[in-house]
């Protein structure tokens, strides 16, 4: 019999979140029932989101419940399937959670999605061509709607989200300035990833610094903000927003521990009119398609080129969540589970 590996959410995190918090478990895989489908997971997405599951409190979404397999992105192939649409070897895409296998009832809508790897690499559906890159696609398309020859800004811009946006937003003739920690980051974003400008916020020690920096690097202000961290950086882009500047709302990363993010001037909304608009990108299904299609073709032409940290083994995943919390991870961060 096939066992499965699982990491269940053993306890609740009080502040930080530690590898104790997680239980690595193995159980054995049933037999598939009518509709069914057996998936080993190749890779595991970890995203931020996951942190603010593991709290207690009730958030946009449930909380992870205790003694269960973690939530999470997965792609793999199929072993079995006792249903019609699936066969044994498709690439498919799907919420697996962190375990090495999933059992899917192939029924539910969406609850398995086939995709294509002739163009574009399986791991880059859980990255650039999947949640992450549909989520810059949202907050720059549908919420930021810049005009080509503006100025657009991203926080955590080496990162999953922040790479695709910094692609979409070149795409749009736009100016691109990334804000990351670290010059290795900052030099890839200009370097690799085609942003006109970066600025390393860790050389910066408060949002005055760092906003003189972004004076720089916008000498024509900011039209257009894609806000992934909140604190210092937030409070930084704001003063040099423009007259009706848009700031898609997207994630607030540097609380996610519980440290307080308040701001420090948000009297700049009203004095610059910016129109502030958080998403979450699971809420908006209808733009999936377009947005998947323009971010396949980017990756497929080589216009983005997505980078990965990839921890092996089912049981580095708590090790590597916890690093992508605090920025050891260098663009969209997986586990590697074959
Ligand atoms: N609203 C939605 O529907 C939605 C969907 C997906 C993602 N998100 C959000 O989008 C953001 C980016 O997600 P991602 O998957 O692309 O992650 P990511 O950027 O690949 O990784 C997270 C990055 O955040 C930065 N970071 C971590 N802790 C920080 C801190 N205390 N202060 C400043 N920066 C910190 C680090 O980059 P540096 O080293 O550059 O600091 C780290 O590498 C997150 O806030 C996430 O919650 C929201």
């Amino acid at each position: 019999m096939t066992m499965n590996q699982q990491i269940l959410l053993d306890n609740r995190p009080a502040g930080e979140a530690t590898a104790a918090n997680f239980k690595l478990v193995q159980t054995p895989i049933a037999e598939l029932q009518e509709g069914q489908v057996l998936v080993r997971h190749h890779f595991l997405s970890l995203d931020p989101y996951m942190r603010g599951r593991m709290n207690e409190s009730k958030s946009y979404a449930d909380p992870q419940p205790l003694g269960e397999v973690m939530i999470g992105g997965t792609v793999g192939e199929v072993l079995e399937s006792r249903h019609p649409k699936f066969k044994a070897g498709d690439a498919v895409v799907g919420m697996g959670g962190w375990q090495t296998h999933s059992v899917v009832d192939a029924n539910v809508f969406g609850a398995l999605r086939k995709v294509d790897t002739t163009h574009v690499p399986l791991s880059h559906y859980l990255g650039a061509v999947g949640m992450p890159g549909v989520t810059a696609w949202y907050g720059l398309v549908k919420i930021i709607a810049p005009k080509a020859g503006e100025t657009v800004t991203v926080s955590a811009a080496s990162g999953a989200v922040g790479s695709a946006y910094g692609a979409l937003a070149k795409a749009r003739g736009c100016r691109v300035v990334g804000i990351a920690g670290g010059k290795d980051k900052c030099d890839y974003v200009v370097n690799e990833l085609g942003f006109d400008a970066c600025i390393d916020y860790k050389e910066h020690k408060d949002y005055l610094s760092l906003s003189k920096a972004l004076r720089q690097a916008c000498p024509n202000g900011i039209d257009g903000h894609f806000e992934n961290v909140g604190g210092m950086v937030l409070d930084a882009v704001m003063l040099r927003t423009n007259a009706f500047a848009r700031i898609a709302l997207c994630g607030m990363i540097a609380g996610y521990d519980g440290a307080p993010l308040p701001m420090t001037n948000p009297a700049l909304i009203l004095v610059n009119r910016i129109r502030f608009e958080g998403f979450i990108v699971s809420e908006h299904m209808e733009v999936w398609p377009e947005a998947l299609q323009e971010l396949g073709s980017l990756v497929g032409t080589g216009k983005l080129r997505p980078r990965e940290t990839v921890a092996q083994g089912l049981e580095a995943a708590p090790d590597a969540f916890l690093g992508l919390l605090k920025g050891k991870n260098f663009g969209k961060q997986l586990v590697k589970l074959i």
